[in-house]
């Protein structure tokens, strides 16, 4: 047996040639490979930006998974979704963007792989802007279906195009959540809608053609207070469908609690016909509901055979990077639901059946990658799973008929991998990797990144390493220290278009992207010690990351470090700034960072800071005080210039914190600049945005380091604005 060597998929040559922004921006960025039902061929859509025409291009392509030989299927832009229709092996139903009936819906349409726009015919009408298509095809050989959107709060599905506009522009509130991410909270709320193709009886040797009434069903509105998909990340995989069709499971946040300071969801189970309101299965009034679980459920799927519903659970009814646990409920039974693998130190983000329905395949961060491992559907809770993958991040899996898994993934040095695994066997075969066809990604390759372990303040951390272009060991590169968010969260071994490794260190620097107390993947101690330490633990972590670095790597110049972070470490930024820390540093970004210890108050999600302070803002206000980067004492300290970024649809953390800080800093004389969009929410997505975003963090930071990086501040063509005498 040949073992499968997973640096064998990059060519072993330190890259040559930068990455830009750019190119990292405009790079193809492809969804994941969803296997037709033999597993010959998967599907899967790309989309590209281009500097010229400033607009985005997508279409959709097979992927041969013998050969990796890929063909377009279509380029059409009213192709908003497409998936395999479950009815042979090249039937495909897409959501076509436009209705030709009512402004502002959208259509289903049938076709086919063997000629995708001959074959391709309209099967249903809907209303509104509905998406998430999910199918299942019935005894009968109908096809039901199940898509999301907004829904009015009579459970009519919301379409903008046909709304009434409202004469004031006032929102008004009784209740906690009046803002989330950056969103306000209206009466509407997002709704799975049923509703079924059915099969058209056709002659002998007519082709098999579906055709729909239009009706739909809202599953959610039953119930008051239900919410599928959960806001504002929830899509669907927040809610399956049984394999026969006739049942539909989904999460909701619990409907009898506050939506703000509580993270409790339960998984509903509901007849596809709507015929009946939907039942918790984990609720507290629920027959099988394991004792004291109380936080999030997410992820419910339907095993093969539809008896059963495996879910994920947290424990803690406000802690959001509480560990998830495997849950097994039987449909429609009173017995309590059963909990696989309890002790295991990780916290699965996804899981699947295997198709025998006999183990269950989940993906979970792993020492700062993501992989798959194998749970037995009857596994006690002392089993240890074991991973079949290995490096990089599983982004998304599907079975395969021959007991394989179609894995789509990343890497720091690759936008998309596609490759088969086997549970006992390991990777099995590279089907696709971006960085061996798209031209900007071409030098990348698995010998950019390293990692290292180093004493920290109370355990070992682990930190990664990414080389510039050229990389040559002898020779001496400013530090780039790279400090994550969360603080419940890791640097992994994934690609990202907003903190991209490469395109940071491709600007002449050694990214070192520790992963301090706090983070995920290593196990729950080191996450929960971050519980009130903000400041203490993971500042020291840092520091010791810091001083390894500089006694370790004689090609790291630390005297030429810059650091940055966002959302906590933006935070970590600003605490920086003000301690011994800061003076190692000749520049400093911070993104979304928190500066006014009492500020946190303003924010959306209570449970976040209820937690990570330990109670409320009046009973434990010292706890919220103790690291503060805006008391006098740290201010007196601020001396290295400092980029402060934060955008006005930044919800999480109001724009207030940004403009707090650059006021403290221009008065003070420290060299700083203050960027803002006022489109941009946590994140900096536009891609227009997204340039701008890099070329004054990249040129920040290359101005004060005196990094040789190719970008500069003068990049930007925005005008600055600026009255200083
Ligand atoms: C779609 O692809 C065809 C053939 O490659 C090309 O001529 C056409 O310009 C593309 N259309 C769009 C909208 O990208
Ligand atoms: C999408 O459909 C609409 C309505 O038929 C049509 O006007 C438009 O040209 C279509 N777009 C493309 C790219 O074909
Ligand atoms: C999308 O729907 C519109 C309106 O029915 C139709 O004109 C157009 O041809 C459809 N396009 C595709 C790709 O299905
Ligand atoms: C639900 O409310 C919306 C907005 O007020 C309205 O347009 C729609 O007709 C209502 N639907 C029903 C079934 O009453
Ligand atoms: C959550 O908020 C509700 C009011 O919306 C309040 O009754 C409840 O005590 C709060 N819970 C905590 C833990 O503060
Ligand atoms: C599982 O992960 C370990 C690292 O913890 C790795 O060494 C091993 O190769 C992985 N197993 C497979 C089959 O990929
Ligand atoms: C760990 O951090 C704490 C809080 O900053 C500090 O008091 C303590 O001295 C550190 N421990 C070590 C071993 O450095
Ligand atoms: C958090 O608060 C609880 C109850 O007030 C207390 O028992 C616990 O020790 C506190 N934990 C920390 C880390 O302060
Ligand atoms: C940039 O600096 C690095 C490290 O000092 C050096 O190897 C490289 O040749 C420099 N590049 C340019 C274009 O000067």
């Amino acid at each position: 047996m040949r073992t499968f060597q997973w640096s064998a998929f990059g060519s072993m040559v330190v890259s040559a040639v930068a990455l830009t922004p750019k190119e990292l921006i405009a790079a193809p960025r492809r969804s994941e490979a969803v296997p037709n039902p033999s597993g010959e061929v998967a599907l899967f859509s790309t989309s590209e930006y281009s500097w010229e025409t400033h607009a985005t291009s997508s279409w959709w392509s097979l992927l041969d998974l013998k050969t990796g030989k890929i063909t377009q299927l279509t380029n059409d832009s009213n192709v908003s979704e497409l998936i395999w229709s479950g009815s042979s092996d090249s039937g495909l139903l897409y959501i076509n963007g436009t209705n030709a009936e009512i402004p502002g819906g959208v259509e289903i349409w049938a076709s086919d792989t063997s000629s995708f726009s001959k074959s391709a015919y309209k099967a249903a009408s809907l209303p509104a802007p509905l998406s998430g298509l999910k199918t299942a095809i019935t005894k009968s050989g109908d096809i039901n279906f199940l898509v999301y959107g907004e829904s009015y709060a009579n459970g009519t599905a919301y379409n903008e195009n046909l709304a009434a506009t409202p004469l004031s522009s006032a929102r008004i509130y009784d209740s906690i959540y009046t803002r989330h991410w950056d969103y306000w909270l209206t009466t509407r709320f997002n709704a799975i809608f049923s509703g079924t193709l059915h099969r058209k009886r056709a002659g002998q040797g007519a082709a098999t053609s579906y055709t729909s009434s239009g009706s739909l069903k809202n599953l959610v509105a039953g119930v008051k207070n239900l919410e599928s998909p959960s806001p504002p990340f929830g899509d669907s995989s927040d809610y399956d469908i049984s394999p026969n069709g006739k049942w539909v499971t989904f999460k909701s946040k619990a409907p009898e609690l506050p939506r703000a300071n509580n993270t409790a969801s339960y998984i509903y189970l509901a007849p596809h016909d709507g015929s009946k309101k939907a039942v918790a299965i984990n609720g507290p009034d629920s027959p099988g509901t394991p004792k004291d679980i109380k936080g999030d459920s997410s992820s419910p799927v339907f095993s093969p055979d539809g008896r059963r519903i495996a879910y994920l659970q947290m424990e803690d009814v406000a802690y959001e990077s509480d560990r998830r646990t495997v849950y097994i409920y039987t449909v429609e039974s009173k017995e309590t639901i059963r909990t696989l693998a309890k002790d295991w130190d990780r916290s699965p983000s996804a899981l699947k059946w295997t198709s025998d329905g006999k183990n269950l395949v989940l993906n979970t961060e792993d020492y700062a990658r993501s992989r798959l491992f194998l749970l037995p559907a009857n596994a006690g809770d002392d089993f240890k799973p074991k991973n079949f993958t290995d490096g990089g991040a599983v982004a998304a899996y599907y079975s395969l008929p021959n007991g394989e898994f179609l894995v789509s993934g990343s890497a720091i040095w690759s936008s998309r991998t596609i490759y088969t695994a086997k549970p006992g066997k390991g990777v099995t075969g590279l089907i696709f990797s971006a960085n061996t066809v798209d031209p900007a990604l071409r030098s990348l390759s698995s010998s950019d990144i390293s990692e290292f372990y180093y004493k920290g303040n109370w355990t070992d951390i682990q930190s990664w390493i990414i080389y510039p272009p050229n990389f040559d060991k002898s020779k001496k590169y400013p530090l780039l220290y790279y400090i994550h968010g969360g603080p419940q969260g890791a640097w992994a071994d994934s690609w990202s278009t907003r903190w991209n490794y490469k395109v940071f260190a491709d600007q002449g620097y050694v990214v070192v992207a520790p992963n301090p107390t706090g983070s995920t993947g290593f196990g729950d101690e080191l996450t929960d010690a971050i519980a009130n330490n903000w400041g203490s633990y993971p500042y020291d972590d840092l520091v010791k990351g810091w001083e390894y670095v500089r006694d370790n790597f004689d090609f790291i110049d630390t005297d030429r470090g810059v650091a940055a972070g966002a959302s906590y470490g933006g935070f970590m930024v600003n605490w920086i700034q003000g301690n011994p820390l800061g003076r190692k540093f000749k520049a400093l970004v911070s993104h979304d960072g928190t500066f006014v210890a009492d500020a946190k108050i303003s924010t959306e999600e209570l449970w976040f800071i209820e937690h990570d302070f330990n109670g409320t803002f009046w009973d434990n206000r010292e706890n919220y005080r103790r690291w503060d980067p805006s008391a006098p004492e740290h201010i007196l300290q601020f001396d290295t210039p400092q980029l402060i970024i934060h955008s006005e649809k930044d919800y999480r953390l109001s724009v207030a914190e940004g403009l707090s800080l650059f006021n403290v800093l221009q008065e003070r004389g420290v060299p700083s600049r203050f960027l803002t969009f006022p489109d941009e929410n946590h994140w900096v997505i536009n891609k227009e945005n997204s340039l701008v975003w890099h070329q004054q963090v990249l040129g920040w930071l290359n101005h004060y380091s005196g990094s040789n990086g190719s970008v500069s501040l003068d990049d930007t063509v925005v005008p600055v604005v600026d009255y200083n005498p």
